[in-house]
């Protein structure tokens, strides 16, 4: 069976969703993940575009080992050179070459002709080629490009090195049949076009992303650029999920196959839901709570009759085991550290002890620990145990009643100090935030404030996140906690702490051209 690669962009354009920024520790338990989730290439990061990525992308680079690294570069030599140093120490290097081939993008964004265009895309894969075999080249918004135009520049660049061809639908525009036929096109006139592995990268405006990423598949595309999630610039990108299980469950169509541990799945989208905070709708395809749901009477009559009336795939072929209860309060270091292998979590950089001291804790809460609260505890830990963290909650009381002001008292740790403060507000929650931010000295807006029950119970853990914003800059807190004013505590000092993080590493070069 022919293989689809399946190249991962969830820590680069999956991260220019808004909030989604993450910090290095956060990126390496994500791409540490991807590893076991069998992708094929990690798109790590834009390395040129600040400190933060560039470190990102190195760090990535180190912490995998089977999977191709990229970093994103513009066609500019200092682009082209970071990305080099950054991916240098990766088992697998590559570098992902972009430049816009739409005239629209050309005359009112990079206000050159189609020659210069050309030209910079050559010399950049050729720049590339000494130093790194695997060298990607992106037309960016190909699917408004003039075809004949697109013909030329690809073949020019493969001419010059690049092994993988990706043809983007950067504004989410094309139509299936559309994007398929254009793939049939250039694979038919591109000078060199069965050297090179074609590429489809789509955008989900129209809610087509998935679509046109199979229709590409059907067309000859050999790699498909996705995200966890679909998460994305704008409404998202194609998302890994989806189009893994329709290439996976309908093989009778595609006659393809990819290389994902499908297992692997459900934990990869809940740690990255718990790391950014952007939670799953419960509609959504394959990982979302009601994705194997079936509330009708007559469906659950049919699943019970057989699975095959209504189920056209396992649950457990994509790591769901519907909400088993694995472990308790009486469970052991041993038993809880083999269900966390079973679930296939990173626990590399993790410190078991102080996670065995927090399961011990949840247990001692609630009566049934599930494989959700695991990888939550887990997810927990890559967010909190980064060395990036400046503030840590230490002491929490929070009273209310009908008849009283609720009233916070709050301890932190700021940069290793402890803090105490104590205050009333209007609700549990805003006299909590109101006393974290006089102790810390922000006043960020809170944009956005969410509660969801992590598995079902009364006991069950509360996931808060909250969206907050100061100086331009937009980040997602995450907390999860049997108390839920504890959990929007733990989320709001994860917001501030990524706020921190994001003011350290200011973007250094204007991204502009990394475009949608
Ligand atoms: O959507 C897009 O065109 C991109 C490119 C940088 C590949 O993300
Ligand atoms: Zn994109």
């Amino acid at each position: 069976m022919d293989r689809v690669q399946i190249f991962d962009t969830t820590l680069r354009d999956g991260e220019q969703s808004p909030g989604a920024t993450m910090n290095v520790e956060e990126k390496l338990a994500i791409a540490r993940q991807l590893e076991h989730l069998g992708v094929d290439v990690i798109e790590a990061g834009f390395a040129a575009s600040s400190e933060g990525d560039f470190e990102a992308v190195r760090r990535v680079a180190d912490a995998v080992s089977r999977p191709i690294v990229l970093s994103l570069a513009r066609t500019r030599e200092q682009d082209v050179d970071r990305a080099i140093r950054a991916v240098e120490r990766a088992k697998r290097p590559g570098i992902h070459i972009f430049i816009a081939t739409s005239d629209i993008h050309l005359k009112h964004k990079l206000m050159m002709s189609r020659k210069d265009v050309l030209d910079a895309a050559v010399w950049a894969v050729t720049r590339a080629k000494k130093h790194l075999d695997y060298v990607e080249f992106s037309a960016e918004d190909a699917s408004r490009s003039d075809p004949e135009y697109l013909i030329e520049v690809f073949s020019a660049v493969i001419e010059a090195g690049a092994r993988t061809i990706n043809v983007p639908d950067t504004t989410g525009y094309a139509l299936p049949e559309e994007y398929g036929a254009l793939f049939r096109r250039l694979r038919e006139r591109v000078t060199g076009a069965d050297r090179v592995i074609w590429s489809a990268h789509c955008h989900n405006d129209l809610g087509m992303a998935v679509a046109n990423s199979l229709a590409a598949v059907q067309n000859g595309a050999r790699q498909i650029e996705c995200t966890v999630n679909g998460i994305g610039e704008r409404a998202g990108n194609t998302a890994m999920e989806e189009v893994v299980m329709a290439i996976k469950t309908r093989g009778d169509r595609f006659g393809v196959d990819t290389g994902i541990v499908t297992e692997q799945i459900y934990p990869t989208s809940r740690l990255l839901a718990q790391i950014t905070g952007l939670t799953v709708p419960f509609n959504k395809p394959i990982v979302g709570d009601n994705a194997f749901a079936h509330e009708a009477g007559i469906h659950q009559d049919g699943v019970l009759k057989h699975r095959l009336n209504y189920e056209i795939m396992r649950p457990e072929s994509v790591g769901l085991d519907s909400n088993r209860l694995v472990l308790g309060k009486h469970s052991g270091r041993h038993a809880f550290v083999a269900r966390l292998r079973e679930l296939g979590l990173d626990t590399t950089d993790v410190d078991m002890n102080v996670v065995f001291e927090r399961f011990k804790a949840l247990a001692d809460a609630k009566k049934s620990v599930y494989d959700e609260d695991l990888i939550a505890l887990v997810a927990q830990q890559s967010v909190r145990g980064g060395a990036s963290d400046r503030y840590v909650l230490t002491y929490l009381n929070v009273t209310s009643s009908s008849m009283a002001v609720p009233h916070a008292t709050v301890k932190l740790k700021i940069d290793g100090e402890e803090v105490m403060g104590a205050g009333t507000g209007d609700g549990m929650v805003d006299a909590c935030y109101k006393v974290i931010d006089d102790l810390t000295g922000q006043h960020p807006r809170l944009e956005r404030y969410a509660v969801k029950a992590i598995t079902g119970g009364t006991d069950a853990q509360g996931e808060v996140s909250c969206l907050v914003s100061e100086a331009g800059i937009t980040v997602l807190g995450q907390g999860s906690h049997t108390d839920i004013i504890q959990a929007s505590a733990l989320a709001y000092l994860n917001a501030l702490n990524r706020l921190a993080y994001r003011r350290l590493h200011r973007q250094q070069v204007q991204t502009a051209e990394v475009g949608p």
